[in-house]
Order: C-alpha cells, then structure tokens, then sequence
C-alpha cells in the first residue's frame, strides 16, 4: 500500500511517500529564511509560503520515490494540532487530490504522528514503551501501550522545550534554528559551568515547565556574558535533566502499575539533540531496557510520520468523509475524536 503524506501543521512543508511501513521519500521544504526576522512563525507568511512550496515538494517526493500519482493508495494529511491556516493549505492540497483522483483520505492528528516514528524507524519495538514527544510546540511523557496507542502522563505547563531553545538561542544572537544552534555551540562547553533551574510542577510531578529556566538563561546570559560553549552547554543540560527525570519518573510508575516499560523512545524536533539522545541510552541502560531513537530525518516535522501514521489509521478504521474539519486545537485526540 502507498500512502502519500502531507504536512502543513507549521513552518515546514513536507510530502513523503511511504509504501507498507517504508519510507521511499521524504521531503521538507523549510520556511526558516521567511520567519527568521520575526522572531517567530507568522501564521499569514506560513500559510502563503506552503502555497509556494506544495508543488514543487510534492513534485519531488514522486521523483525521488520514482513513482506517480496513478501508483497512491491512501493520501493522508495533516489536520492538526498546528496553526489553523497553515493546516489549512494541506488540507485543501489533499481534498483536491482525493477528489480529483477519488483516493482515499485519511486525516493525520501530527502528535501522534510524531510518536509513531518511533514505531516505524523499530518494528521490534515492544510495548509498554516510555515516550517523551518534544517538539517546538508540545512537551509531553508519555506511555505508547502499542503502536499508535498513546497515554499522556504529563505535559508543559508553559513553553515547549523547542521553544525554549529557540528563545534562548535568539537572546544568544545565535544564526539558524535555535535547538541545533545551541547543541552545535554546546560542543566542548562545560555542562556544569552554570546552574541553572530544573523547574518542578507541584503536585504534578510528570508535568514540565520550562519557562523559569527560560528566563534565567536570558537574564545569565544578559548580565553575565558568558563564554558562549559553556553557557549553551549548561542550558541544554538543563533542558535534558528536566526531560529525562519525567522519563524516569514514568519508568518508575509503569513499575508500580505492574506493567514495566519494555522500552525508551523520544520523538519530535528535540528528539534530534544529541545530549537528550545520550542521557535516554544512558537511562535505557541503567534499567535494563532499550532506547529506540527516532531517525533524525522523522525527528523534525516530515511528511513520513504522516504517511506512516494514515496508512496505519486507513487499515484499521478506513477513510475520511472529503469534509474532515481543519483541528487547530486537536490534543493528542485522533482527528474523528476518539482518544485511541
Ligand atoms: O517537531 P518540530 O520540527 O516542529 C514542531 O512540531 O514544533 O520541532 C521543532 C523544534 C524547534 O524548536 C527546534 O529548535 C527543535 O525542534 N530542534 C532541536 C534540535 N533540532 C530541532 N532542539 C534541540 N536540539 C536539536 N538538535
Ligand atoms: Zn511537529
């Protein structure tokens, strides 16, 4: 089965073609050089770059796959959480090709669709697994009880840790996107240099807040002027630790519960830092269980995780009605509602 993937939830337009669980293309157009004097994504701009972008890489997904049109099974997409007119250009894009060529729909929740990755990169991935999901908009732990079947034990209460390397990033003056920015200017930095807050929510203790240790890296970095690799290095230590604990904390609770974690995964753009990769191998090891990483390439949003997710979901409860809803607000609910 090929399932055609489109992407639109931010500022990356992706297409992908993944045919039964392989991925045989997997493009992303980055919008990075439109937004970057702005501080942050502006909805209108993304909206008309993913105008711009939807044909020639959905153009190119076909050529790299070497497959056409005629060869898609399922065309599944993107219908939330994200920005609602962004969502909105590859909903339309995927409407008008299921109408045009009456192939199936499948609506794609991108949460979801992140921690799936996980699943699609490790086949023998076994479950219960422990996931975080760390993005630029969403930090959760959660439990995957199967592919595709998510139990969130905690989120952010404030800032996403993506955003928070993106902010702080910025404060430091540094070129490029915030989180591989601050991982490339940590190489050699002492992690230990500066302390800097591990926030905890009272009471909540699965839940993250990230804000705090916002602050004070820009408030150290303002008045201290720090020496750049040990500054970057002892905030992006901070940013593990805080992840980490929850997924320990969560290892622990699936203990308790009686149904131990078999193993370790993280998804979503931050899933790509190195030093979060190190300390969940390290935390795999400690407790006897594997970490599976997310390839680089499905870490990041892509159109894959969307392809892999909507022909999983086109199996198990079929298409779309042609008037799926745009979901700007969507949770980790799948698009018809239901929780799993
Ligand atoms: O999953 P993603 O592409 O988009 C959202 O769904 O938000 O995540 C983007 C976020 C950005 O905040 C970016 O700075 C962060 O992922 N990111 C990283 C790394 N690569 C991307 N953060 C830390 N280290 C990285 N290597
Ligand atoms: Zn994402």
């Amino acid at each position: 089965m090929l399932v055609l993937g489109i992407e639109t939830s931010c500022d990356d337009t992706a297409c992908a073609l993944v045919e039964d669980g392989q991925v045989l293309s997997n493009v992303v157009s980055s919008q990075y050089k439109v937004h970057q004097a702005f501080g942050g994504v502006v909805p209108e701009l993304a909206a008309r770059a993913h105008l711009e972008n939807m044909a020639p890489t959905f153009e190119a997904a076909f050529r790299s796959a070497e497959r056409s049109l005629d060869d898609v099974d399922v065309i599944a997409v993107t219908t939330g959480p994200g920005l609602q007119i962004a969502l909105l250009v590859g909903i339309a894009e995927a409407k008008g090709l299921a109408v045009s060529t009456g192939k199936p729909l499948v609506a794609v929740n991108h949460l979801r669709a992140h921690l799936y990755a996980a699943s699609m990169a490790h086949p023998d991935l076994e479950f219960p697994a422990v996931g975080l999901l760390v993005s630029g908009g969403h930090t959760s732990i959660v439990v995957l009880e199967g592919p595709g079947q998510i139990r969130e034990l905690g989120r952010t209460r404030d800032d996403a840790a993506g955003e928070c390397f993106d902010k702080v990033a910025r404060v430091a003056g540094l070129p490029g996107a915030g989180g591989p920015a601050i991982q490339k200017n940590a190489a050699g930095g002492d992690p230990k240099a500066f302390r800097l807050p591990r926030a905890r929510v009272k009471g909540a203790p699965l839940d993250f807040s990230f804000s705090g240790l916002k602050t004070a890296a820009a408030r150290l970095y303002q008045d201290e002027a720090p020496p750049l690799a040990d500054f970057c290095a002892s905030f992006q230590q901070a940013v593990v630790d805080a992840l980490v604990a929850r997924a320990r904390r969560a290892v622990e609770l699936l203990d308790e519960e009686g149904t131990p974690a078999k193993a370790l995964v993280v998804a979503g753009g931050v899933g790509a830092n190195a030093a979060l990769r190190d300390a969940m191998q390290a935390l795999g090891a400690e407790r006897g269980m594997p970490f599976k990483p997310t390839p680089l390439s499905l870490c990041t949003d892509n159109g894959a995780m969307i392809a892999g997710l909507g022909g999983a979901e086109f199996l198990r409860r079929g298409p779309d009605e042609l008037d799926v809803a745009v979901r700007p607000g969507l949770g980790f609910k799948d698009p018809a509602g239901r929780d799993r």
